[in-house]
């Protein structure tokens, strides 16, 4: 009996180890189709995909609200033609890697469609 309640305690800490807040990649955050939210989506993306170039200093900040509705990132509600689309798409220069599957990128686009917002 003891080693039932021994293997019990194991599974149950294996299952707190393995909760959804261990998310370590870009790619395992999950958006849904509609109502894209930058808190729960997009803030946690760049900051495992794009915030070790993209920090506070730095020319381009991902890692605020702000910083993301820069000029040179998503500069007006709904625009899927701004400066974040075209590095992700690979339809501008950029000096990094961009480690997001389609999935994320349709994600990211959805919620520029959706008006960027600070939700
Ligand atoms: C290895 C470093 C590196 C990584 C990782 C990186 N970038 Fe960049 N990115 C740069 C540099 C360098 C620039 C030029 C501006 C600057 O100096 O900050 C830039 C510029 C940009 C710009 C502005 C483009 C323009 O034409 O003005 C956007 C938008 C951008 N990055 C988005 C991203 C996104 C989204 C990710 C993550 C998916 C990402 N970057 C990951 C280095 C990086």
């Amino acid at each position: 009996m003891g080693s039932f309640y021994y293997i019990f305690a194991l599974g149950v800490l294996l299952m707190i180890g393995c909760s959804s807040s261990d998310i370590t990649s870009a790619n395992d955050i999950v958006f849904p189709s509609k109502n894209v939210s930058f808190k729960g989506q997009v803030e946690p993306l760049f900051s495992l995909a794009c915030n070790s170039c993209h920090s506070p200093g730095n020319t381009v900040d991902l890692s605020s609200f702000v910083g993301v509705r820069a000029t040179r990132v998503v500069n007006q509600p709904g625009d899927t033609n701004c400066g974040l689309m075209q590095v992700i798409y690979g339809r501008a220069t950029h000096l990094g890697p961009v480690n997001i599957d389609n999935i994320r990128k349709q994600g990211l686009k959805q919620w520029v469609i959706e008006g960027a917002q600070d939700n």
